[in-house]
């Protein structure tokens, strides 16, 4: 066991990440700080047990918030660990600092890291330098940069006082004094100190020379290799002519996570491996599917395309083996996860950029230069196809720190969302090597849909429906998502019909259990829910009906209940009612057998349609069908025990539909302001009565 004075250089970072934000920062700071000479230690959250937690003097935690204001998967077990724990003085020997990842467009901003600071001060820890929090609606840069710049006096502080106990008081409480008055001084600020850090730097250091730059013709678009779009970026990078000097105020370079190094040619990788590695670390056992069917829910004049695709779980990654013997143990409003993979034709284009085509499919092995925890110790050998197919995320926004040289000077070009593969064809001469690629670009995450079906039916399939993401931007470009397009191609064979001769690809898929009582209520039957999910925020609830009709059914089937058991059952089972909106029901009413099959099995009491673009009948949302109905909101609410569930677009609909229940409150609840009413919502959130499980529509901005 190390020493008090040994664990007084020691610091341990812990990250909580979705979509993996958190963990590059939590790993690039984990680097920083080794190279600075602290002892270091970098886990997710859940891995707290590797170090003794109550034992050490300094803690970083990176962590975001996802959901509605919930914690990542990989920090549920470190809650839970915690939440048991009932010792008040547990980390009385512990200062933290926390840095907090949010976007201001959701409700409960940053909610991770005001509950962590909260349940740490519980515990008697203490903070030696303010939470920062930064913001993906602006940027998360204008936060982290200056966050972790002035982490270091701190952390050099802190350390000192740890060893020379004696002095403690005096060093760090001061700066702990200034720095806290930064933060109250500020009361509003979302971004906490964060005018106050940045004012604290004085220089960034270039470390490498700016490459030159070749000035494209504006709007010439470029193919790469002719089978993958790409686009020539419309820049003003007259700026950079100013020279050096323009760029001292920029993004720090990426650190080098890893390189990837060449293996004999003998060792071949791909043609031994039934699958493709897997690049993510899941956070239940990965399940493998094949697809049963798919069918397209939406007419072909819709503007979106929507589809449903059920997959079913096998014993083994083959896709004529068994299906599981194991019934999942998933309900309506779960979801799971699916492993995706990036489009061929834009791993081509990108190895043909990078000239790499001719070793892409050689075996390398990626080294961590990190730790032995760091991001490249599950990657192991591979090739570099293998990586770009499917451990980078090559269409996300790229981070500012990848594009430092040109994204201050040229705001035109975050504007533009570029991929890698647009900056890669507009400025040709970069050849950036794919170790360095590997730190500067996110890693690809799997995408999560909630299950429309139920076990009761179907106890060893997940099933689910999705919009594939194609569209066009805001600069008139063909773009798309990477999971939704992929499912699309892989399952056209099924498209359309039932039953298929093609053998199915092998899906890896893994279960997301909802961390909130955001599920078919399975003991609770007789509570009336109001359902509110437009568009693909219908999903669960689709399961939610399937569940209920068998159930319903299964207590029929049983008999004896009264001489008029649908009645019986009827008063058993609570009200259901769902407002579904869509732009068209004649073209994108989802799932409308299912729906209209539910009420006429009276599991659905009551369908709210609101169509959005149907002239005719007004512009109409499901916020304005809770307005029209209010007064039974509310009866519903305050006399019957009932429990509102909302799925779908956090950023519009459920602000809106959030805007509507306060207002009703009001109106027929006698709140007596604003303030009021939204406290009666949060105390229904509070007893389980309110509950959303929401997504965002805007993840790339
Ligand atoms: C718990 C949970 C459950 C979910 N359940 C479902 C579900 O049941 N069904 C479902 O469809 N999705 C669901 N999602 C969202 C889903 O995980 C994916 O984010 C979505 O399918 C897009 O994935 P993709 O890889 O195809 O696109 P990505 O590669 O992730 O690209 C999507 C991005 O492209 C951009 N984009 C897309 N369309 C447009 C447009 N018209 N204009 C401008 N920009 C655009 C946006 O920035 C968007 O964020 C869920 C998400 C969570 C977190
Ligand atoms: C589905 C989803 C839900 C989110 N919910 C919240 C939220 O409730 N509050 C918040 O401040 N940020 C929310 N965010 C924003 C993330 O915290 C932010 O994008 C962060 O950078 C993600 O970091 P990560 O990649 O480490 O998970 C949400 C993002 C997504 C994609």
């Amino acid at each position: 066991m190390a020493s008090v004075d040994e664990r007084a250089d020691r610091l341990v970072i812990f990250y909580a990440s979705q979509t993996g934000n958190a963990e590059w920062i939590a790993k690039s700071l984990d680097k920083s700080a080794a190279e600075r000479g602290y002892q270091c230690r970098c886990l997710a959250m859940d891995d707290h047990a590797e170090v003794e937690l109550e034992q050490e003097r300094v803690l970083a935690f990176v962590v975001s918030t996802t959901g509605d204001g919930d914690p990542p998967d990989n920090s549920l077990k470190f809650w839970r660990w915690l939440r048991r724990n009932k010792q008040s003085d547990l980390l009385q020997h512990t200062q933290y600092a926390i840095l907090g990842l949010g976007d201001t467009n959701y409700d409960n901003f940053c909610n991770t890291a005001k509950r962590l600071e909260k349940r740490l001060q519980e515990k008697a820890a203490r903070p030696f330098y303010p939470t920062g929090r930064a913001d993906d609606a602006t940027g998360l840069e204008e936060v982290v940069d200056p966050w972790i710049d002035n982490l270091w006096p701190a952390l050099a502080a802190v350390c000192k006082s740890s060893r020379e106990t004696a002095q403690s008081v005096s060093a760090v409480d001061q700066l702990l004094d200034n720095t806290m008055a930064a933060e109250t001084a500020e009361p509003a600020a979302q971004v906490v100190a964060s005018d106050k850090l940045a004012d604290g730097i004085k220089d960034v250091h270039i470390a490498e020379p700016v490459p030159e730059v070749k000035k494209p013709t504006a709007g010439e678009t470029a193919a790469a290799s002719g089978a993958y779009p790409a686009y020539v970026l419309d820049l003003d990078t007259s700026a950079l002519d100013q020279g050096l000097s323009q760029l001292s105020n920029l993004a720090k370079s990426p650190v080098d996570l890893c390189e990837v190094v060449a293996l004999p040619a003998d060792a071949n990788v791909s043609a031994v491996r039934k699958l493709p590695p897997v690049f993510f670390n899941t956070p239940t056992p990965l399940l493998y599917a094949r697809i049963k069917t798919a069918r397209t829910l939406t007419q072909p004049e819709a503007v979106k395309r929507t589809l449903h695709l059920e997959l079913e779980m096998l014993q083994r990654p083959e896709a004529d083996s068994p299906l599981i013997a194991d019934e999942l143990d998933v309900l309506p409003g779960d979801s799971f996860g699916i492993i995706c993979e990036n489009d061929p034709g834009l791993v081509q284009a990108i190895l043909e950029q990078l000239d790499c085509v001719d070793t892409a499919d050689q075996p390398v092995r990626v080294q961590s230069l990190v730790d032995e925890n760091g991001i490249a110790a599950s990657l192991g050998q591979t090739t570099v196809r293998e990586l770009l197919t499917h451990a980078l995320d090559l269409q996300g926004t790229l981070r500012k720190s990848t594009i430092r040289l040109l994204a201050d000077v040229s705001q035109d070009l975050r504007d533009q969302h570029p991929t890698l593969l647009d900056l890669l064809v507009t400025f040709p001469s970069a050849r950036p090597p794919i170790g360095r690629l590997l730190g500067a670009l996110s890693a690809l995450q799997p995408r999560s849909y909630s299950c429309t079906n139920t076990p009761l039916l179907h106890p060893r399939e997940l099933h689910c429906a999705f919009n594939i993401a194609e569209y066009v931007d805001a600069h008139g470009r063909q773009r798309h998502g990477v999971c939704t397009p992929w499912l699309d191609r892989i399952s056209r064979p099924w498209q359309g019909a039932t039953s298929t001769l093609a053998a199915s690809p092998i899906l890896r898929v893994y279960l997301r259990p909802n961390v909130t009582n955001f599920r078919v209520p399975d003991a609770a039957i007789h509570h009336p829910m109001i359902l509110i999910g437009p568009g693909t925020g219908v999903a669960p609830f689709i399961g939610f009906l399937a569940h209920r009709s068998e159930q319903r059914r299964l207590r029929l089937s049983m008999g004896g209940i009264s001489r008029v058991p649908s009645r019986a059952v009827d008063a058993l089972f609570g009200p259901i009612q769902l407002y579904y909106g869509c732009r068209d029901d004649r073209l994108d009413f989802l799932y409308r057998d299912e729906i209209m099959r539910a009420q006429n099995d009276r599991t659905l009491s009551e369908l709210v349609l609101a169509c959005s673009r149907k002239p005719e009948h007004g512009r109409r949302y499901v916020q304005d069908g809770l307005y029209e109905r209010g007064a039974d909101v509310w009866r519903i609410m305050s006399a019957e025990n009932g429990i509102i569930f909302v799925c779908g677009d956090a950023t519009g609909m459920a602000r809106d539909v959030n805007t509507a229940l306060a207002e009703i409150v009001q109106q027929h609840g006698g709140a007596a302001d604003m303030k009021e009413a939204l406290a009666t919502l949060a105390e229904w959130t509070q007893q389980g009565r309110y509950l959303r499980d929401l997504r965002s529509d805007t993840r790339h901005k």
